[in-house]
């Protein structure tokens, strides 16, 4: 018991890779450390505990602590998962392994760049409005006004919070370096139904009509299991599939 009366909670193995790149003669370790469960833990506190009571140079990243800005996303057994939306309680053995998401620039221990790859992607698909009308907007004329049902199904894609957990568990990522993976063919799917967005299939067709776009997705589902948001990704990539073999 604890001195205000309540059983006193687990306490918590955390095995944790540490590493920074940028230190010469660093090497890769594992490090294991030591946290009383506490109610409502999530791996974020947790973390956050070992970085202000035991090792303050441990690196991490998180910004909005609620699953909306996709910083803390890592390898939590095994598995890709925001760190600020997993429970402790979700490990009954009380043992937890956390490793950097794969696939990204190692920025040190559980912090890695995601936003080169994001940057990439976006370009790639140019991830903006192609009308003749954005190209030169006219600031004093009202939007055109969009159906909901459109714009629920645009929301839906945008859902997206860049997190890297699909591509890090991408299996056809590993095999082919440039494949466009989730995120991107989110991306597409999105600006294609957005009807301000003058592109046609043959234009998508030069961006996703080959083995590094949609043909070459292996259908491994890593990116539909692991999606914190649970975005439709694999009935996404059928779908851009099909419209792209009629292209
Ligand atoms: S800290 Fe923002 S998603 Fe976890």
């Amino acid at each position: 018991m604890t001195t205000n009366g309540q059983p006193k909670g687990r306490t918590l193995v955390f095995n944790i890779l540490r590493f920074n790149p940028q230190e010469k003669g660093d090497k890769p370790r594992m490090v294991r450390y030591e946290v009383e469960e506490a109610p409502g833990m999530t791996i974020f506190i947790a973390l956050n505990h070992i970085r202000e009571q035991m090792e303050p140079s441990l690196q991490f990243d998180f910004v909005c602590r609620a699953g909306i800005c996709g910083s803390c996303g890592m390898v939590i057994n095994g598995r890709p998962d925001l760190a600020c939306r997993t429970l402790t309680t979700k490990f009954p053995e009380g043992e937890i392994t956390l490793m950097p998401l794969p696939a990204f620039e190692l920025i040190g221990d559980l912090s890695v760049n995601t936003g080169e790859f994001m940057r990439s992607v976006a370009e790639r698909v140019e991830s903006w409005i192609h009308s003749e009308e954005a190209k030169a907007p006219d600031l004093d004329v009202l939007e055109e006004r969009m159906d909901p049902d459109t714009a629920d199904a645009i929301y839906e894609l945008d859902r997206c919070i860049e997190c890297g957990c699909c591509i890090s568990a991408c299996g056809t990522l590993r095999m082919r370096e440039k494949f466009l993976g989730a995120r991107g063919f989110m991306s597409v799917a999105r600006f294609m139904a957005d009807p301000r967005d003058d592109r046609t299939d043959a234009d998508w067709y030069e961006v996703i009509g080959d083995d590094d776009g949609v043909f070459g997705c292996m259908t491994l589902l890593g990116c539909e299991d692991t999606c914190p948001k649970d975005l439709p990704h694999q009935a996404k990539i059928a779908y851009l599939r099909r419209r792209m073999v009629k292209a």
